[in-house]
């Protein structure tokens, strides 16, 4: 399988809004066009505070019926080590903005179990699931038509986290694994199921984010290097990087019309 990594689409927008409604417009072409190249669309959402804006954006124009929600799976790309009910889980996130609103069957969301008695059996089954509903790639590797992420303070992504054991996980799609610096376990894809996907979108947004988005975006690899974000690189897919001007402002880039 030739390689033919895109460089990757960065946009950077005046506000968290406007990268917000960036993404959901994005977000809405790429379901559109998987339904209807192939009837039907495969979506592993984020987590964390940054996508619930976006969240709630895409719930709110569902009467737009401008998303073909019956004919979406949705999965998630990480969770915390807490029930399905806890304002921790980014499950709980995804359903209170988001899945609660729009017709989509309980049964084409896949939670994961990161709260289970055994993570790692609980991630092995989540593998499963995503190895049976989400259709592979040339590469034999089940290719989501759409990877939502985010980036921690640290460069973090899905729960992808700096010297962390799953940052080098080369086979396993989906694993357990306890993270120092939280204190905590977490369930998470790992970079061969993100860098498998026709579309991965990285939204970015505050102020907070600026450092580690100058790294991320820099043209020196040894600034990259200790951000797992920027391993995310699809191999035979479209990254799209959005981000907001504050999480711009130690870049060059400036902020572009919506
Ligand atoms: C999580 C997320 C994580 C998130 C980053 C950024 O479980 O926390 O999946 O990867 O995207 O931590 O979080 P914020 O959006 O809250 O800044």
């Amino acid at each position: 399988m030739t390689s033919t990594k895109s460089t990757p689409d960065v946009r950077v927008l005046a506000t968290a809004a406007q990268a917000t409604t960036t993404v959901a417009r994005l977000f809405k072409k790429i379901v559109n066009e998987a339904v209807r190249m192939r009837g039907e669309c495969t979506v592993a959402l984020a987590g964390g505070t940054t996508p619930h804006a976006l969240y709630q954006e895409l719930a709110a124009h569902v009467f737009d019926a401008d998303v073909p929600w019956q004919h979406v799976e949705v999965f998630f790309g990480d969770e915390r080590n807490v029930p399905h009910d806890h304002v921790e889980s980014n499950y709980h996130m995804a359903q209170r903005s988001l899945l609660d609103y729009v017709p989509i069957s309980p049964d084409r969301v896949h939670p994961m179990s990161a709260d289970a008695d055994d993570l790692q059996v609980a991630a092995n089954e989540y593998e499963q699931i995503v190895r049976r509903i989400v259709p592979a790639g040339e590469s034999g590797i089940p290719q989501f038509d759409l990877i939502l992420l985010g980036m921690g303070g640290d460069g973090h992504t899905a729960s992808l986290f700096p010297h962390t054991e799953a940052l080098g996980e080369a086979e396993r799609l989906v694993v357990s694994q306890h993270v120092p610096v939280l204190g905590r376990s977490r369930m998470t894809v790992t970079f061969p199921l993100i860098n498998a996907a026709r579309h991965v979108i990285l939204l970015v947004t505050g102020d907070d984010k600026a450092e580690v988005a100058a790294g991320l975006l820099s043209d020196d690899p040894t600034q990259r290097e200790e951000i797992p974000a920027a391993s995310v690189a699809p191999t035979d897919g479209k990254l799209t990087i959005v981000l907001d001007s504050p999480a711009a402002r130690q870049t060059d880039l400036k902020a572009t019309e919506l």
